[in-house]
């Protein structure tokens, strides 16, 4: 089963000859794309990752998880951004956002090194006393200050809890292949590596060791998310935008950001999808926020957030569009029963499943928010399998690079987040920064 982009909604807000229109763009991105001539094109491995990926380490992923598995209680990812958010959102949207209460065989998961916050890592490092612990530390550059702060806390409790022995067999490091400190540091000590490919930057990363390891730790399986990319990297190929629904998805939002829409909302009606929420804004905001262009890319999950942000869209400033993404078969089904008294007012739901209702509260929305002039494009899933999260991964990041191109910008760069690390620095007194420290510091005083 796959993906299907519907534009049912879509009608008063994009004519047909828009679409027309947009389709020498949408050739020209994609061209560039294939031929690997445009800008950012030394990042460009993802395009082909979900056939060509390297066998022995996939193996060895699947090794370690198994490994893994059978002696850590708690499993501490560290990572920030790229080297994060795919992997916490793929665990959560194929087991659960709850996955650490449920009843299971395979290890809690916590997160660390997303923060520079004291107070979140304390409280992880009580959560795990007592208890079995191993941890993958993830950073591409392998000198990220929040990642770096939470592997020195963990390392440290690791060595005095298992001694540096032990300690060595349940430290997994997922860096460059051969450069930076983290790959000297995990050679140095012996840590078991898995490898960040040169040509995949963070947010395209997750179908490589950085996400694979955790999912697979989490009892996923990583075959099937990889077929389902595989499938999706077969179906969204083709230029032409009337036979291939990433590209349509493309351009609509190239045709929104032309119309003068500012933002995109991602809307799903599954708290599991909240986290994907997550990793599809940082693809969508660190590909195409730059040169003072882009649309900012928003998440609700209704129906929650109907009960708060939706008195916004539905009647605030006229600037946002939403794409809502559809599963059509829910993973657990509740049947509404019956009440004699029917003091809740409730029996007409009687023998409906709550799905059925969610589906209801779906088309209701959309037809009233496309009545107040929110523009909704809606891509439906088949399902919660890793199958279908492939497909979804792999559209995303597909759509993102075509749609970069078409906005002229360099979508697998992010210049911008290198400012604040630069001001951070400085304040901190780190050597080398001792100029900028003293202008920094007249500007705060
Ligand atoms: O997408 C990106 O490139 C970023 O989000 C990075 O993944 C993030 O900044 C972490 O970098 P690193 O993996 O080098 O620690």
């Amino acid at each position: 089963m796959a993906l299907k982009l519907d534009c049912g909604y879509l009608k008063e807000a994009i004519r047909d000859h828009e679409y027309t229109m947009m389709q020498p763009l949408v050739k020209c991105a994609h061209d560039l794309l294939e031929s690997r001539q445009g800008p950012g094109n030394d990042f460009l491995g993802w395009i082909n990752l979900p056939t060509d990926y390297d066998k022995e380490e996939f193996a060895r992923i699947k090794e370690a998880a198994a490994r893994i598995q059978k002696n850590t209680d708690i499993f501490i990812v560290i990572g920030i951004g790229g080297s994060y958010l795919g992997a916490r959102a793929a665990i959560e949207f194929l087991k659960s956002e709850n996955y650490n209460a449920l009843k299971k065989d395979t290890p809690d998961i916590y997160y660390a090194g997303n923060s520079i916050s004291s107070t979140a890592l304390a409280e992880l490092v009580s959560i795990c006393e007592g208890r079995d612990i191993s941890i993958n530390m993830i950073s591409k550059s392998g000198t990220t200050t929040e990642p770096a702060i939470a592997f020195r806390v963990f390392r440290e409790i690791l060595e005095k809890k298992y001694g540096k022995e032990e300690a060595r067999k349940r430290i997994f490091c997922t860096t460059d292949k051969e450069k930076g400190t983290l790959k000297h540091l995990a050679d140095t000590e012996g840590y078991e590596t898995f490898v960040v490919p040169d040509d995949i930057g963070g947010r395209f990363s997750v179908l490589t060791a950085v996400g694979l390891l955790p999912i697979a730790v989490a009892g996923c399986d990583i075959d099937a998310l990889m077929a389902g990319a595989r499938k999706a990297q077969e179906m969204y190929c083709d230029p032409d935008i009337e036979k291939n629904d990433c590209y349509k998805y493309a351009a609509i939002r190239n045709i929104q950001y032309n119309k003068g829409r500012t933002s995109e909302v991602i809307v799903s009606y599954e708290p599991c999808f909240n986290m994907m929420n997550e990793w599809w804004k940082q693809l969508f905001g660190e590909s195409e926020g730059k040169d003072g262009k882009g649309l900012f890319p928003n998440s609700v999950t209704f129906s929650t957030d109907l009960h708060s942000l939706g008195q916004y869209i539905q009647d605030g400033r006229r600037r946002i569009f939403e794409t809502v993404i559809q599963f059509e078969k829910p993973k657990h089904e509740i049947v509404i029963g019956h009440d004699p008294d029917n003091v809740d007012g409730l029996n007409f739901l009687e023998g409906k499943s709550m799905d059925y209702i969610n589906k209801k509260a779906f088309q209701g929305t959309a037809l009233a928010h496309t009545d107040g002039s929110i523009p909704n494009v809606v891509l439906h899933a088949p399902d919660f399998s890793e199958d279908t999260l492939g497909q979804i991964i792999y559209f995303f990041e597909k759509a993102c690079a075509i749609s970069g191109y078409m906005l002229g910008v360099n979508p697998f760069d992010q210049p911008g987040v290198e400012s604040y690390k630069k001001n951070m620095f400085a304040l901190l007194g780190k050597p080398g920064y001792e100029e900028a420290k003293a202008a920094l510091e007249a500007r705060l005083s």
